[in-house]
């Protein structure tokens, strides 16, 4: 059986109805919007964000989830998929899942109030039915997540980021948001203060992992449904690119900044920026990182009594960093 199947065993049945809810939740009376939002339900993702969801309130509850929970998970995979359609735009990406992007499709100017529409009914479910508590976990992650996409612009465009800030900008654009998952899985199911502070800092710490593995992806040539070396040509500069300039002496780094800022569009001189990230070890350190952040999150698990769903939850923590998409 498949990794995943595996890791979904437990939450076969909450994953199914989660996703004709999830479905549901996109109907609008506009005929081009639901045209797009069918386009969108058809092209799935790996929809780790709500499978976090269901096994954090099954492992804090011992058993069932409720109705708080599957909205919460909508909410989320909602404000997800609103985050990738504007996410291509400012990206200018034309593939998303294995297919074109929406911008690709439609254009940007339809892509943009898709994405605020996406936004607006996932925060209508959670008022809707007054789930003020998972609400205010969600809109810290909707701000931050802009914050995060904001801060990453600047920072492109000064060319001037460090280690930390990287850190910062990931912890922002997508820890925070599998965080919300975690926390809100804890929530949804009355969980305490302390455990769900507790999923926080879980689900943060391998959402740090999972942007890591993700840029990782952009240096690589793997087909992983949407476009990888884009992330130069963006001037966006990522943990392997920082440590590499962060070891390399005045000459090289000129280099790699006049390559970035002058030719980012000119794919021959791209490809030797890459070359070059990986001769000075950028991928290895990532991966290093990477791999910190993932043993300090199951770190966060080990009081946990054994179940089902916590061996699930491990199983998912492994993934973030083993997929291959
Ligand atoms: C992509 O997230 C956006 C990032 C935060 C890197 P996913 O890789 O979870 O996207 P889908 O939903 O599976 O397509
Ligand atoms: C992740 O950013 C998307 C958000 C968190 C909004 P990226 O631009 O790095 O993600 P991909 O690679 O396009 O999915
Ligand atoms: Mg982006
Ligand atoms: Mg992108």
């Amino acid at each position: 059986m498949k990794i995943v199947e595996q890791i979904k065993q437990p939450i076969r049945e909450e994953m199914d109805l989660f996703e004709q809810k999830f479905s549901k939740s996109m109907t609008s009376r506009v005929a081009l919007l639901n045209k797009i939002t069918h386009y969108i339900v058809n092209r799935k993702g790996k929809q780790m964000r709500p499978m976090f969801v269901f096994l954090v309130a099954k492992m804090v509850s011992g058993t069932s989830v409720n109705e708080r929970t599957y909205r919460g998970a909508s909410v989320i995979e909602l404000i997800h998929t609103a985050t990738l359609v504007h996410d291509d735009v400012v990206d200018d990406s034309d593939r998303r899942r294995g297919f074109f992007s929406i911008n690709a499709l439609w254009k940007n100017k339809i892509a943009v109030l898709v994405g605020d529409y996406l936004l607006s009914k996932g925060l209508l479910l959670s008022i809707d039915n007054e789930d003020f508590d998972l609400l205010k976990i969600i809109s810290v992650a909707v701000r931050e997540m802009s914050e995060g996409e904001l801060l990453q612009i600047e920072k492109a465009r000064k060319l001037d980021i460090t280690e930390d800030v990287y850190y910062e900008i990931i912890r922002q654009k997508t820890a925070t948001l599998i965080a919300a998952c975690c926390s809100l899985g804890a929530c949804a199911v009355n969980g305490t203060t302390k455990e769900v502070e507790n999923m926080r800092k879980f689900g943060e710490l391998i959402g740090m992992a999972f942007q890591i593995k993700d840029d990782l992806f952009d240096y690589g040539t793997a087909k992983i449904g949407k476009p990888t070396g884009i992330d130069i040509k963006e001037q966006k500069m990522t943990l392997p690119l920082i440590y590499a300039l962060n070891n390399s002496d005045s000459k090289e780094k000129a280099w790699v900044i006049n390559s970035i800022k002058k030719h980012n569009k000119d794919s021959k001189r791209v490809k030797e920026v890459i070359a070059f990230v990986k001769a000075k070890g950028g991928l290895v350190y990532a991966v290093d990182k990477m791999i910190s952040y993932q043993k300090e999150a199951l770190q966060l698990l080990k009081d946990y009594p054994e179940s089902p769903y916590k061996t699930s939850l491990i199983a998912m923590v492994n993934y973030v960093i083993e997929r291959n998409k």
